[in-house]
């Protein structure tokens, strides 16, 4: 049983603090007692709260983000049993790491492998389809996890 799972992006600003807020939403309605967190594999953004159009987004789905900080993604990360990567980018400089936890793709669930586009410098459709299909993938994930 995965009891931890750890959503990484470029920034941890647009797409892994949705998905944080996301997934922490669907465990508290499903009664499961998992340890969810999101990190960066960069440095811009640490200590910064979300961009304000994933706060919005967000919020016009009933998930609040607004009190997330942005990280970067360091060795101690390998306490997660599960490690989930928004692009092959990601991936790639996570598996980098070498942390001993296990790496998915978002896109391996339900999303036929597809990656979550960086919004960042797109507009509020372009959030509002990361939103979208994070609330497909993280749906399949706690499926999957629960089977
Ligand atoms: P994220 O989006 O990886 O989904 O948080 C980005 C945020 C910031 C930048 C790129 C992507 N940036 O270049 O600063």
């Amino acid at each position: 049983m995965v009891k931890s799972i750890l959503f990484v992006c470029l920034g941890n600003i647009c797409r892994s603090p949705l998905a944080e807020g996301i997934a922490r939403k669907v465990a508290k309605e499903r009664g499961l007692d998992i340890l969810i967190d999101s990190a960066g594999t960069s440095n811009y953004h640490i200590g910064e709260p979300p961009d304000s159009r994933s706060i919005r987004v967000g919020r016009q789905n009933g998930v609040d983000i607004s009190m997330l900080r942005g990280r970067q993604i360091d060795r101690s990360d390998c306490k997660f049993d599960l490690i989930i990567a928004m692009d092959r980018q990601n991936y790639a400089n996570i598996s980098r790491l070498n942390l001993g936890s296990k790496l998915a793709l978002m896109g391996e669930f339900g999303l036929d492998g597809a990656e979550i586009p960086d919004p960042y410098y797109g507009g509020a459709k372009d959030f509002q389809n990361v939103y979208n299909m994070l609330q497909s993938a993280i749906n399949e994930l706690f499926k999957e996890i629960c089977k």
